[in-house]
């Protein structure tokens, strides 16, 4: 069983696309850990599937870059509308990822961005060993079809420690370092699940300075961390931005850090 989503995604969905997006390099860089081969020049691929697609940010991408079908799925009904008005008849599914209505081997490749964290241990066990039966492992191994695999772009926990957050919300780290499951933990479900070759990458977005549009994300509660700091915090924490960008005219270096975790079948 999952923990009962303390995010409701269906009231984020209204204002998630004014400070959330991708661009182009890091879903095209899942993608390639996903399918483990560079993505442009691809012919015609099997269909690839991204889970917790939310308001189809990265879908946007994958239709754009995969010589194959897409089909994306989220919990959340408002995250869900949000997609469909920019993606038009795109394959959009509202689905739990702890259940895959999908049948075996169906998938080249599996993939999602920053929805691990809301699935608990034993369901991402089952989760990882549902995505082998999707991809088809079973036939893999008796060297029918090419190799397999999945991609998902989370944070890691040192990642998390040493985010630009922390300067302003003291409890950040705790609170997303108790929610994200840390490296070695994904790759050991992995394995358990079946999963070989696990690695991981990081990937960054260098911004060594951080001006208003920082202070405007932080005061939408961008990400939803800060939906679940103690009493007060948060107020305190865009006072204190508030106060070092009068008196700086800057919130100092930014940068995002992220890791894609991926294993192949
Ligand atoms: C932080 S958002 C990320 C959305 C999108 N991947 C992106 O990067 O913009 C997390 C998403 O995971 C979805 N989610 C959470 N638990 C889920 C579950 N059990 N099954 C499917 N989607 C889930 C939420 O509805 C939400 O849209």
């Amino acid at each position: 069983m999952s923990v009962p989503p303390r995010i409701d995604y269906d009231r984020v969905a209204r204002h998630y696309d004014s400070h959330r997006g991708w661009e182009a390099e890091i879903p095209l860089r899942v993608l390639e850990c996903a399918s483990g081969r560079p993505v442009r020049g691809l012919t015609p691929a099997g269909p690839v599937l991204e889970l917790g697609c939310g308001t189809g940010n990265m879908t946007r991408w994958l239709l754009e870059s995969w010589p194959g079908p897409v089909v994306a799925l989220d919990l959340s009904r408002g995250m869900l509308g949000r997609a469909r008005e920019k993606l038009g008849d795109a394959r959009l599914l509202r689905a739990s990822v702890e259940r895959l209505p999908f049948q075996s081997g169906q998938f080249e490749a599996a993939l999602g961005a920053f929805f691990l964290h809301h699935v608990e241990a034993p369901a991402r066990v089952r989760l990882f060993t549902e995505l082998r039966r999707v991809l088809g492992a079973s036939l893999l191994k008796r060297g029918r079809r090419k190799p397999k695999g999945v991609a998902f772009l989370t944070a890691s926990h040192e990642q998390i420690r040493k985010s630009y957050m922390t300067r302003w919300f003291p409890t950040f780290a705790a609170v997303d370092c108790a929610r994200f499951p840390d490296l070695d933990l994904l790759r050991e479900e992995l394995l358990a699940a079946g999963f070989s070759d696990a690695a991981h990458d990081e990937v960054s977005r260098p911004v060594p300075k951080g001006g208003a549009e920082m202070l405007e994300k932080v005061r939408a509660r961008f990400v939803s961390s800060l939906e679940l700091l103690p009493p007060g915090e948060f107020e305190a924490g865009v006072a204190q931005m508030e106060r070092q960008l009068a008196t700086d005219g800057h919130l100092g270096d930014v940068s995002w850090y992220a890791t894609i975790v991926h294993a192949r079948c």
